[in-house]
């Protein structure tokens, strides 16, 4: 399952994936991160890589993305974060100013998020203003 808010993404995605010849394994639905059209508990793997940082609300989309993990269950992803260095923080407001980038996380926020969620932080490391994650949704 592929979801994206842009209609047009989803195009490229579905393109990708014909290329690579797995498009007839996949779904792709046009959804919000923070309003998922899934069932709690829904899926063993959920991947999130470069998106949070371009939303208004990322917490609510951490919150979200845990809300559909199932026990047992892994989430993995990237975001850029602001407080990384003073280079990296004019980029993201200039971005911001541009419309490209949301509220961007600060750095640690998206661990305390998931912590908060219920989920147990695996791995959290930083390569310059990205930060890359991995948390699991402990079994009851
Ligand atoms: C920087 S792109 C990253 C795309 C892809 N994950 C990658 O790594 O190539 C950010 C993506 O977030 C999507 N997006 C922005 N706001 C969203 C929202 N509220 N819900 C779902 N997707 C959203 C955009 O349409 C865009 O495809």
């Amino acid at each position: 399952m592929a979801a994206d808010i842009s209609s047009d993404m989803l195009r490229r995605a579905r393109d990708r994936a014909t290329q690579l010849g797995v498009a007839d394994l996949m779904e792709f639905t046009e959804a919000d991160v923070t309003d998922l059209p899934f069932q709690d508990n829904a899926f063993d793997l959920v991947l999130t890589f470069n998106g949070l940082h371009c939303i208004p609300d990322p917490r609510a989309a951490v919150f979200e993305l845990a809300r559909v993990l199932k026990p047992g269950g892994i989430l993995r992803g990237s975001t850029c974060v602001r407080g990384r260095g003073w280079r990296q923080d004019r980029f993201v407001a200039a971005l911001q100013a541009a419309g490209f980038f949301g509220i961007t996380p600060r750095a640690g926020d998206v661990q305390r998020w998931l912590r908060a969620a219920g989920l147990e932080v695996l791995a959290a490391r930083h390569s310059g203003s990205v930060e890359l994650f991995e948390a699991l949704r402990p079994s009851a």
